[in-house]
């Protein structure tokens, strides 16, 4: 079987960090190679087919669906085009890799795995936090009794200025004067969908899914500044929430304006007989079998596909791990743990977070998803 040919659909941070500096290291090119690349801003995708050596560069998606020699796409977009851009896809016959979140709302994610069931294409999407092997331990030292019974978790985390200030964005030349501005004025923007998710995909990859939420959310800070140019913030930034589980066991979630209690993407856990919190049990390093040299939980080089070069790399190599679930569901016909559904459940919390601080009325959630028994 030919290498699978990946589309990048955008070559900003995430595009060039996350997909091209890791597909061009070329290790898994019997499997994957980077086939072709689009960007609206004029010259980017150029510039970006030029440094990692991609075969074809467009400034129009469609065009690049059309005629690209392509198999399947990382879109590597803002988050409020994803739905569209993924549908389009889909249609083309093309798997797709979602960098997260894969869509704004519950109804978008529907549609999208309803559609990609007809076509037979597959989905991935991220964050693929269900593949950490800290998560899965913990799950079970949680069934196991380790902390008694299961009375609460927190998870969450702060904007600060992070997307103003990645060092990716500081020159001026067009691979690196790319604005940051969608993540606080457009559809899809607002830290609950940009950096809590991470935290929310840990959290139900450990409890499973949630049954209903209530939230409080608003704007904080007004307005924001990339290189001297000021935007509205139009979208929500500061929004606390609670989550319910089962009866009586709750969680805090926050995507705040700034600040964080938690760390990131890795979630607390309090139970009658101890607590989690990140990587340490009870104040003790939690040891994952199999991986005793290395304690953090968010280590990228405990991901499957995260070896040599990629470790080395080490920034954004979730993303490249993400890519490579979707090359190896297709390529040898095994179903991903990272999947559309744990994606969609994780995005009606946030939807329905949205809601519930709309309406002041707490939220039923309406879906819910599988954790692979593998993981
Ligand atoms: N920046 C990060 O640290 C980070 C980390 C992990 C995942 N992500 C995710 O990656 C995705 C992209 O984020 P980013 O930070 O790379 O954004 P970015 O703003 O840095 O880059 C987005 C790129 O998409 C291009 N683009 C916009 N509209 C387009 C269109 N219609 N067709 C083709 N290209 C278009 C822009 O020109 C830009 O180059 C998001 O889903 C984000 O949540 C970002």
């Amino acid at each position: 079987m030919k290498p699978i040919r990946i589309g990048i659909v955008g070559a900003g941070s995430i595009g060039l960090r996350g997909a091209l500096q890791h597909l061009s290291v070329g290790d898994y090119a019997d499997r994957v190679v980077a086939g072709a690349i689009c960007d609206v801003t004029p010259g980017r995708a150029q510039a970006a087919a030029q440094k990692f050596g991609v075969p074809q560069a467009f400034e129009d998606y469609e065009q690049m669906l059309r005629e690209g020699d392509i198999d399947a796409v990382t879109i590597c977009t803002p988050i409020g085009l994803h739905f569209d851009q993924g549908m389009q896809a889909i249609e083309a016959g093309k798997h797709v890799h979602f960098n997260k979140t894969m869509t704004v709302t519950l109804a978008e994610a529907d549609a999208l795995i309803a559609r990609a069931q007809e076509k037979e294409v597959r989905l991935v999407a991220s964050p693929g936090e269900v593949l950490r092997p800290h998560n899965t331990h913990i799950r079970r030292l949680i069934e196991d009794g380790e902390l008694g019974q299961l009375i609460w978790a927190a998870t969450g985390a702060g904007f600060g200025t992070y997307h103003e200030g990645e060092g990716v964005r500081q020159g001026d030349d067009v691979l690196q004067n790319i604005d940051p501005s969608w993540y606080w004025n457009s559809r899809g923007g607002g830290p609950l969908y940009d950096m809590t998710v991470y935290g929310l995909h840990a959290l139900t990859s450990v409890l499973g899914p949630a049954r209903r939420v209530t939230a409080l959310s608003g704007i904080a800070i007004k307005e924001r500044t990339f290189k001297g140019k000021t935007s509205q913030t139009g979208c929500d930034d500061n929004t606390l929430m609670l989550l319910e589980f089962q009866e009586a066991l709750y969680a805090f979630v926050y995507g705040a304006a700034a600040g964080s209690i938690t760390p990131f993407g890795a979630p607390v856990f309090f139970g009658t007989k101890g607590s989690i919190n990140g990587d340490m049990l009870n104040g003790q390093p939690i040891v994952v079998p199999g991986f005793e040299q290395m304690q953090s939980g968010r280590s990228n080089s405990m991901l499957p596909h995260v070896t040599g070069q990629h470790a080395v790399i080490g920034e954004e190599a979730h993303v490249w791990e993400d890519i490579m679930q979707l090359v190896d569901w297709v390529r040898d016909g095994v179903p991903s743990p990272v999947t559309a559904e744990h994606a969609r459940h994780v995005i009606d919390i946030i939807e329905s977070a949205y809601r519930a601080a709309q309406t002041g009325q707490v939220q039923e959630l309406q879906s819910t998803f599988t954790l692979s028994t593998s993981q």
